[in-house]
């Protein structure tokens, strides 16, 4: 499971009116369309939160093959799905919850036969069939859910239809300014069943991503039972980023077409995988 609501809103942007009256709010909703329907109305600067591709282009090419179907959740008008298609990736699946910025890309990118966008909420995918995604690329939307609202079961709600549209052996690749104490808890989780893999990469334009670093930051990292990263690594310092590879091993037992006569398994997990290869994260 996913961990308990209380305190798991995190901190960094403005959280907005009607948070503690449990009234509905439309500042709050970082998940919602009328949030970012308005930002991108008031904004409709491009923008890359976080890294651009180049920043993440060795972690893309290292796990993603050119042809293959890949699904960018929460798109926005980030120009890293353009440059996929200029690096060969040839099929590009890009969703967002907000018309507004859809309607921009649709028009800037008419034409362009690789990519296609569609206004979809990524916590019911409904136009995408099971099994039909071979990875798929969150960069800022995993984030978005934990700024705002019920964050545990929007997360959930993500991942799971994650899951059901990707095939196995799928990589689900999350950038994102989340440390491993605040996001392996709900991807290390037996519901589900991934094998993650994490590499920390300095903020662009921070010191750290000029400043010689005798780390390769193309190596993964290990991480400790605490889901700290040992003392060479300050978590807390906002420089860094996070790349979380993971691949969706082992389905669930829930994820398996039900057999006949097998109510009872329904929704048992399956084992976890045993051996803990560097660089590799634990399953608890
Ligand atoms: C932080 S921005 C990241 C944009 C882009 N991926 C980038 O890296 O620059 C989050 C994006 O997720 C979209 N979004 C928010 N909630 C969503 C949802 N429930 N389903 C799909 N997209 C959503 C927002 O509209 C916004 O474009």
């Amino acid at each position: 499971m996913a961990p308990k609501k209380k305190g798991t809103k995190e901190k960094g942007k403005k959280q907005g009116k009607g948070a503690k009256s449990g009234k509905q709010s439309h500042v709050l909703a970082y998940g919602d369309d009328t949030y970012w329907n308005n930002r991108y109305t008031a904004n409709p600067v491009v923008f890359d939160w976080y890294q651009k591709y180049e920043g993440v282009k060795a972690f893309i090419n290292m796990y993603i093959p050119k042809a293959t179907r890949v699904l960018v959740i929460g798109c926005g008008n980030s120009t890293m799905s353009e440059e996929m298609v200029h690096d060969g990736y040839i099929e590009v699946v890009n969703i967002d919850i907000s018309s507004v910025v859809l309607e921009f890309m649709v028009t800037k990118y008419k034409g362009v036969k690789e990519m296609s966008f569609s206004r979809m909420d990524v916590r019911e995918m409904k136009n995408l069939k099971e099994l039909t995604i071979d990875h798929v690329i969150d960069k800022g939307l995993f984030d978005s859910f934990m700024c705002g609202i019920d964050a545990p079961t929007n997360v959930q709600l993500m991942l799971t239809e994650v899951r059901r549209v990707m095939k196995p052996k799928g990589v689900y690749i999350l950038v994102t300014y989340g440390d491993p104490r605040v996001r392996l808890p709900y991807l290390k989780t037996l519901e589900f069943q991934w094998e993650i893999t994490l590499y920390v990469i300095p903020r662009p334009s921070s010191t750290k991503a000029t400043e010689p670093s005798s780390r390769i930051f193309t190596n993964p990292v290990y991480v400790c039972e605490d889901n700290t990263l040992g003392p060479q690594f300050n978590l807390d310092d906002f420089d860094w980023h996070y790349v979380y590879v993971c691949t969706k091993e082992l389905p669930t037992t829930k994820e398996l077409p039900a057999k006949k006569g097998d109510a009872k398994g329904k929704g048992k997990e399956l084992p976890t995988k045993k051996g803990d290869a560097k660089g590799k994260v634990k399953k608890k």
